[in-house]
């Protein structure tokens, strides 16, 4: 994958695929896969670091987990979250957290929202930097938003999300997420736009999807969200395994003669 490859994406109807990744060892198993997209989210902030919400996570961690993805997968295109307000501080921080990012590996920046941030979005990508918008459930508004919540429920809200939508495509963004909006209005809103838009919880007719990796291979715990399916069940898989190592090691099955060295 490479930016040019979007259009022709869009064009031929090839749905594009993405899944969030953190680490090396996820990014170099991903390297393998026939997935698009690598997705640095600041999700990291809850999938790796345990906090309840995207907010915590800073610019210098964000660039971590870029330089580790990108070494687990050289080939890759790798999208990375601008942090909650790292692009809000004014244009010339913004473009500090841009190029620490994009320094680090990554391919392109994504940010979410998009008023307010027209000309900003514009100067990023006319300084050479792809972006990706975010629109719909967008999670670094939690606390405006009251909560991790459909958007788009009303005729008000589809009508504002359809011009953002349209804005973010005229700042220049080559593609766009759409998070937890009615399939409808997904729908629309894709129809309408010459850039790609990738769904999560936004229904079948986005010209992508995304999910979070940990959700996909089932190693979340708890009540998970409608529109994630885990594509295995890794979290009972990792306990089984974790259960035969300790009965051996209990046992004094591990190691066996041949995990030993001799003389
Ligand atoms: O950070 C993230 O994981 C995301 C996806 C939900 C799109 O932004």
């Amino acid at each position: 994958m490479n930016i040019l490859n979007f259009p022709e994406r869009k064009r031929n109807h090839e749905r594009v695929v993405m899944v969030t990744c953190y680490d090396f060892t996820m990014a170099s198993i991903l390297a393998e896969s026939p997935v698009d997209i690598l997705l640095v989210g600041d999700s990291a902030a809850m999938v790796m670091h345990g906090h309840d919400t995207t907010l915590p996570i800073s610019v210098e961690e964000m660039a971590m987990h870029v330089r580790a993805v990108r070494r687990g997968a050289p080939g890759k295109f790798v999208v990375a979250d601008l942090p909650f307000l790292s692009y809000r501080k004014g244009k010339s921080a913004a473009m500090e957290a841009v190029e620490q990012l994009m320094k680090a590996g990554a391919d392109a920046v994504k940010l979410e929202g998009i008023r307010g941030q027209e000309s900003l979005v514009r100067h990023i990508v006319d300084s050479g930097v792809p972006v990706m918008g975010h629109l719909g459930l967008t999670p670094q508004s939690v606390r405006q938003l009251g909560g991790f919540r459909v958007q788009g429920r009303n005729e008000d809200d589809r009508e504002r999300l359809r011009s953002e939508a349209l804005a973010c495509q005229q700042a220049g963004c080559f593609s766009l997420v759409l998070e937890c909006v009615p399939e409808s209005l997904a729908a629309e809103i894709t129809e309408s736009l010459d850039i790609v838009t990738i769904g999560i919880g936004a229904g079948i007719d986005t010209d992508g999807q995304v999910l979070v990796l940990q959700d996909l291979l089932g190693l979340t715990s708890g009540q998970a969200p409608r529109f994630v399916r885990p594509f295995m069940n890794g979290r009972k898989q990792v306990l089984e395994a974790l259960e035969a190592f300790a009965e051996d090691v209990r046992e004094g099955g591990f190691p066996a003669p041949a995990e030993r060295y001799a003389g």
